[in-house]
């Protein structure tokens, strides 16, 4: 089959599945607005997470706790009306599902309902099990997050690489196998050494998406933002920027300031 042909088909739970199972690698980025989602779902990505990274990366603050259901449903729906042929995956943020696994149904219902979005994706394994059971009997697909869980900062108190002890492997190991049997159809794993993450990989039958996890797992994810260079004060190892986009834009807004204050602009064909 063409890539042409591939390209018309949408991606589905079922489609990064199979992926997997091919042995072809699963493509996934961050997107919160419309005009980016837009060239991200026509560009071929398969998968768009509308990421509670939306918290640092659109609101600015300094973890992502703060975010809430409703200003995820405003950026997913953002995105769904962009996306025509990528899986939207919409994070769940903090305090929307821990503990109360009703409360997890609830919201994971509002975010299906008012945003179009086709799944959820919620971070935590053993814990948050009974949440994720109850997401998923009412027929929305989750996915899950093992590793570095930026919602758990203040548990971790850092931001380095997670599971280097044999205990917090074990448990991630657990974790793993834990969510594929409670029918989670794919798991990023954030921030954990890559042989680790390798191992995960083969030890469970579906997706595993990588942030920071090396080369040996299903699929890739990135901070759009990040990875076109918009922000820049942010520079883990595993960021790989294709554009420097941060200097490219301020560069011409110091153009468009000067034209402004020299009258350059407009000139007399950008009038009427
Ligand atoms: O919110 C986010 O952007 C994420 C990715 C880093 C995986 O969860």
């Amino acid at each position: 089959m063409s890539i042409a042909q591939r390209d018309l088909k949408k991606v589905t739970t079922n489609t990064i599945q199979e992926m997997k199972r091919k042995g072809e690698k699963i493509s996934m980025l961050t997107a919160y607005d419309f005009t980016l989602a837009k060239m991200v779902d026509s560009a071929g990505i398969d998968v768009i997470l509308v990421g509670d990274s939306a918290s640092n990366v659109m609101a600015g603050h300094q973890t992502t706790l703060p975010i809430t259901l409703d200003e995820m449903i405003y950026h997913a729906s953002s995105v769904v009306r962009a996306a025509t042929r990528s899986l939207v995956v919409v994070d769940m943020p903090f305090g929307t599902y821990q503990g109360n696994s009703k409360e997890a149904l609830s919201s994971a219902i509002r975010i299906m309902k008012e945003s179009g979005g086709h799944s959820v994706k919620l971070e935590g394994g053993e814990e948050i099990l009974e949440s994720v059971k109850r997401i998923i009997s009412a027929g929305i697909p989750v996915m899950g997050h093992l590793g570095l869980i930026p919602q758990s900062i203040y548990k971790f108190g850092t931001f380095t690489v997670r599971a280097k002890e044999e205990e917090e492997a074990d448990q991630l190991r657990k974790d793993a196998k834990l969510l594929e049997a409670a029918g989670c159809f794919a798991i990023v794993l954030e921030k954990i050494p890559a042989k680790l993450a390798k191992e995960i990989a083969e030890l469970v039958n579906i997706p595993v998406i990588g942030i920071g996890a090396g080369g040996d797992v299903d699929g890739q994810v990135l901070v759009l933002h990040d990875m076109l260079g918009m922000t820049h004060k942010f520079n883990p190892r595993f960021l790989r920027r294709y554009l420097n986009l941060y200097e490219d834009i301020t560069g011409a807004i110091h153009q468009y300031i000067d034209d402004v204050k020299s009258s350059d602009f407009p000139n007399e064909k950008e009038q009427y």
